[in-house]
């Protein structure tokens, strides 16, 4: 995806210049070729080695029509959790029948709103939710496929703000039997209803399976118990998403075969041991799927240098377009695109132009000694980048373009000033 020739860094055939040139800076730039390679990973690893499993993208890493219309072309699932991303995947037409429904508090304008485009499942965070969907069903006439997200009490090695399987979490039913089993024989008696199973999600840029494991084994004896106690086949299991990518070089990720092999080993074993049928699998990575895909273009503005202490090179953007530094302490790389092949013999911070000491996108960034005026390209900025994008600072949400076929495209145009005081009033 990204070379250099004659000093300048490429992607997919593409110069980094020009793009920057023709669509201005900051810029999200994505290689189809990349997210279709990932796409054909999990194909692969998972959906040609496994029968009867389903691949979901999690939209929530980066959700756009585009998006929406591509996973839509290759096969693939989407997974959304509110409203607006419900109607983005409405807009680009992407099929109901391939949409899954998570979130821990989908209102009831989102839950009518799944319930009417005819989404093909809900996964049920929590008790009230399960109670609000029925009447919703049953006063509309209709029936939905639901899951139960489980929490399955799991800590994962990852950054605290982005474990979600945790005993204390605000996401899933918890395990305590007394809430947990009522909960599945309502599901399972209720008109409203098919129940398939269960799901959850321990965790997001996971570099290990562990947790991954741990909570399988929870699924695996929910599984035996809810056919023991009610005599009934679970039909469905999601093992969430959360497979970590390469940031910097200090990232060894797992390649999809080394989370699912060893799961779905272990489901086969659990399921002939106990005379249970093999559910149906199915997962939702986001990041793995969009997050090496694709990088983003800076300017460099101004450059302070602080005599024996550090020199800071600013950005034309910064925690507006890429709150991950600021928020989880994300590391990223990065590179002078237009002075690609010369030694990185400087070491700076990469500051953004917002109005707070976090926003610093880059700290201690081996590159070529900066000047005002160069390109600055960082790496693997395509998960939660853009889709956490906001106006901090009055700043302006970036473009998005995408590179197919050694060619350019808008898929995104850049926000007006226009565009942030649309609905503003005096
Ligand atoms: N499924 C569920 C229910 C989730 O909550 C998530 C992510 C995913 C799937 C996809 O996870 P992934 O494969 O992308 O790791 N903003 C954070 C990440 C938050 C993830 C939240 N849930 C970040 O920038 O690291």
């Amino acid at each position: 995806m990204l070379k250099t020739n004659d000093n300048t860094l490429f992607v997919d055939g593409v110069s980094a210049l020009e793009l920057a040139d023709e669509f201005g800076t900051p810029l999200y730039v994505y290689s189809e070729h990349r997210i279709k390679e990932n796409l054909n990973e999990i194909r692969t690893s998972f959906l040609n080695k496994y029968p009867n499993t389903h691949a979901a993208y999690a939209c929530k890493a980066f959700c756009t029509l585009y998006m929406c219309k591509l996973l839509d072309e290759e096969g693939f699932w989407i997974d959304v959790v509110s409203g607006g991303e419900l109607f983005t995947a409405i807009k680009a037409k992407f099929p109901p029948g391939r949409i899954e429904f998570n979130g821990n508090n989908k209102s009831e304008e989102e839950l009518v709103m799944a319930l009417d485009y005819g989404v093909e499942r809900i996964v049920v965070d929590n008790v009230s939710e399960l109670y609000h969907l029925e009447k919703l069903c049953m006063d509309s006439g209709k029936k939905v496929k639901i899951l139960f997200r489980i929490t399955p009490a799991v800590t994962s090695d990852t950054h605290e703000y982005i474990t979600t399987g945790r005993k204390d979490s605000k996401f899933g039913i918890p395990l305590d039997e007394d809430i947990l089993y009522p909960l599945i024989q309502y599901a399972i008696e209720s008109k409203a209803f098919e129940f398939l199973g269960f799901h959850f999600h321990v965790g997001s840029q996971l570099l290990d399976t562990k947790s991954h494991l741990s909570a399988l084994e929870v699924i695996l004896e929910l599984m035996l118990a809810t056919k023991q106690k009610f005599g009934y086949d679970i039909k469905d299991f999601n093992m969430g998403g959360g497979f970590g990518i390469k940031y910097t070089d200090s990232d060894n990720p797992l390649g999809i075969s080394d989370f699912v092999d060893p799961i779905m080993n272990r489901l086969d074993e659990f399921c002939s041991d106990n005379n249970l049928i093999r559910p149906h699998v199915s997962m939702e990575p986001g990041r793995f799927i969009i997050g090496d895909a694709g990088i983003q273009l800076y300017r460099i503005g101004n450059i302070k240098e602080i005599p024996g202490v550090k020199t800071y090179a600013s950005v034309d953007g910064g925690m507006t377009d890429n709150m991950r530094p600021g928020l989880y302490g994300a590391k990223y790389d990065a590179t002078i695109a237009n002075k690609a092949d010369e030694p990185k013999n400087a070491v700076v911070d990469i500051s953004g132009k917002c109005c707070e000491s976090t926003d610093i996108l880059i700290k201690n960034l081996k590159c070529t000694k900066p000047e005002t005026g160069d390109l600055l390209a960082v790496f693997s900025t395509g998960a939660y980048g853009f889709s956490m994008a906001n106006n901090y600072n009055k700043i302006r949400i970036p473009a998005v373009v995408v590179i197919s076929d050694e060619k350019a495209r808008l898929i995104v145009k850049r926000q007006s000033y226009d565009d942030m005081i649309l609905n503003e009033m005096i």
